[in-house]
């Protein structure tokens, strides 16, 4: 079911040092049917280090892929109209500098194809890949042809040799996800042009370190992005990094440019990122003994404001189900005897219990209709998009709980 990972992901080496344990959780996107043995419920340890050697942060217990991606998959990226947007603009810029008339473009962890099916109406062909069928199949069936697979060497070069080469393959929110990260980049050196590129978007872990982000610490995050190790590992493999964006969505992303080795010129923001993750020191024992700290004094606020306003009488509910804010809730300890439920916006989401504090999830118009006097926003990431969709809430006296990255109540 999991394994203990002993070796470091990218360099192989034996030095992982393990700084922050978030306890034994269950996997965050696993929601429960209400009639399911919640006892039974697995949970598996969720620890992180950092290899003093190549300095990627991981996870110390690896879960098996097929627990944490089932075939069917909850997570929509279409639910999100800034994410949406957010894809399709990256989609544009990709097309527009790097993909010729005709050109190919692959999404490895395709979801429901928002991205590519920005590109429809294009000059250009687009395939999508994703392990979860029941994406695949809607994706396929809205347009966005997808194979149903988990990507790797094997499946880079049947599509090489069904479609021809890539001009562009985009990863976005996937190699975090990817323990045999060497497989996967084999097969994107295998399936890209000479003058194709690679573009993976994740959560930065300088960010993360930063701003205290430890809910984005989750089993399916196997490896926490950084520009010094990811070049390490594309070189490997024959890729050279060529270009970083630094984007605000997500807590702070980046999003890494790669290309077959001296084939284009080298950004400069390329030296000025790899400086930036030197200065921090991404496995400094000062840097990840603080972010752990922050973590616990995250806790120990949260709890006890929950704590003080229940005791007047107030009421505390959740607003949306995602994956970090079931760290959060596990981490804290904070079940339904003091958040009374979720409201997420996902209907595959509603009628379910989040994964191991087992709170309901409900649709938004329960929220809207109930009153509840206070709401953490655990997908603090949408904040914008959110607090503008309930401005009612706080018109009437609610009060949004925003826990990261700066503890605030609004
Ligand atoms: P994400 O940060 O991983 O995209 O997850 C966001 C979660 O929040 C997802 O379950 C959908 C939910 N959500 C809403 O319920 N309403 C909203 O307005 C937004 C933006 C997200
Ligand atoms: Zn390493």
């Amino acid at each position: 079911m999991f394994k203990v990972a002993s070796r470091c992901r990218v360099c192989r080496g034996e030095n992982l040092w393990e700084f922050l344990d978030l306890g034994d959780q269950p996997p965050s996107n696993a929601l429960l049917r209400p009639a399911q043995a919640l006892e039974h419920e697995p949970k598996y340890p969720l620890r992180v280090a950092a290899c003093t050697d190549c300095d990627l942060i991981q996870l110390t217990h690896v879960v098996a892929p097929a627990l944490l991606f089932p075939a069917d998959y909850v997570y929509r990226s279409s639910v999100s109209a800034a994410m949406t947007a957010h894809f399709a603009a990256l989609a544009r810029e990709v097309a527009d500098r790097f993909v010729p008339k005709n050109g190919l473009v692959v999404e490895i962890g395709s979801n429901d194809g928002t991205l590519l099916r920005s590109l429809l109406g294009r000059d250009l062909r687009v395939l999508g890949v994703d392990p979860a069928r029941n994406l695949a199949l809607e994706a396929t069936a809205s347009g966005v042809p997808t194979l149903p697979e988990f990507f790797n060497a094997a499946v880079g070069e049947a599509i090489r040799r069904e479609h021809g080469p890539a001009s562009a393959i985009h990863a976005n929110n996937v190699m975090a996800h990817v323990d045999d990260v060497h497989g996967v980049v084999k097969g994107v050196a295998a399936l890209l042009a000479e003058d194709g590129v690679f573009v993976v978007e994740a959560p930065y872990a300088v960010d993360m370190l930063e701003h205290s982000e430890f809910d984005t610490i989750y089993h399916e995050h196997m490896s926490y992005v950084a520009v010094g190790p990811f070049a390490r590992l594309f070189r490997e493999h024959g890729l050279e990094v060529i270009e970083v964006q630094h984007q605000a969505v997500h807590g702070g992303t980046i999003r890494v440019f790669a290309a077959p080795a001296g084939r284009r010129p080298v950004h400069p923001s390329v030296g000025e990122h790899l400086d930036l993750e030197k200065r921090i020191g991404l496995s400094s024992p000062e840097t990840l003994t603080s972010f752990a700290r922050r973590a616990a004094n995250l806790r120990r606020t949260l709890c006890a404001l929950v704590d003080d306003v229940r005791a007047t009488g107030k009421r505390v509910v959740g607003y949306t189900a995602p994956a970090k804010g079931n760290v959060l809730l596990n981490y804290c300890r904070l079940g339904p005897d003091r958040i009374e439920y979720l409201a997420d916006a996902t209907p595959a989401k509603q009628g379910l219990l989040s994964p191991g504090m087992h709170i309901p999830i409900v649709p938004p118009d329960h929220f809207r209709a109930d009153r509840a006097d206070y709401a953490i926003l655990l997908a603090w990431n949408h904040r914008a998009e959110i607090l503008a969709k309930e401005s009612e809430f706080r018109a009437r006296g609610g009060k949004f709980i925003v826990p990261l990255p700066t503890f605030e109540v609004v």
